[in-house]
């Protein structure tokens, strides 16, 4: 496995997830695998469409959590940094056994055109590579915030990357 450095960022609100998913959406390449951990509700889904999004993805998106994958072409010209033709999102909470990854085919979809999202990937736990980038989604755990309108929105999150990516670059603070 390359070598990764691990960090932490303070998302205060939607619109600040939403600028983490456009720059990473910068940097990401045709291949790549992302996990998305965190629990029931700390924004992983959200963090997807605002990724989606910023490949150009201008259809709805959905989260797969019946369906376990959703897929999106990538086909427009303006918006292939990447170089990817296909986006697929991965929600596994409802995966039964790792097994499962194999015989639903999903092992197919992690190909050198994709790029691929992957909510709940300890579900398939064994079956998957190893991922390009990590994102740990947290609530932001201040029990005397609570209540208040900000904690609602406030999240935490902790990017593991490869050490080739210039995190400075991303002006993520
Ligand atoms: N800073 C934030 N970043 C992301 N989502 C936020 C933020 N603040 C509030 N939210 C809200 O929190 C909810 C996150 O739900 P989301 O479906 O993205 O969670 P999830 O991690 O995918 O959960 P699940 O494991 O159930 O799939 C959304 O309703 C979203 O609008
Ligand atoms: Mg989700």
């Amino acid at each position: 496995m390359s070598e990764n450095v691990t960090f932490k960022l303070t998302l205060p609100n939607e619109a600040a997830t939403e600028r983490l998913a456009q720059q990473l959406a910068r940097i990401v390449r045709a291949g790549e695998v992302i996990f998305l951990q965190g629990e029931l509700g700390a924004g992983k889904t959200t963090f997807t469409r605002y990724f989606a999004r910023a490949l150009g993805v201008t259809g709805r998106v959905k989260s797969p959590t019946y369906t376990l994958v959703e897929s999106y072409d990538l086909t427009n010209p303006n918006h292939e940094p990447h170089g990817a033709r296909q986006l697929h999102h991965f929600d596994l909470y409802r995966l039964g056994e790792a097994r499962e990854w194999f015989s639903a085919g999903f092992d197919e979809y992690l190909n050198p055109h994709s790029i691929a999202l992957i909510e709940w990937p300890t579900q398939a736990q064994g079956a998957l590579p190893e991922p390009t980038m990590r994102l740990s989604f947290e609530h932001v755990d201040d029990a005397a915030d609570v209540s208040s309108e900000s904690f609602d929105g406030q999240r935490q999150v902790r990017i593991t990357v490869p050490v080739s990516v210039d995190v400075r670059a991303l002006s993520l603070e």
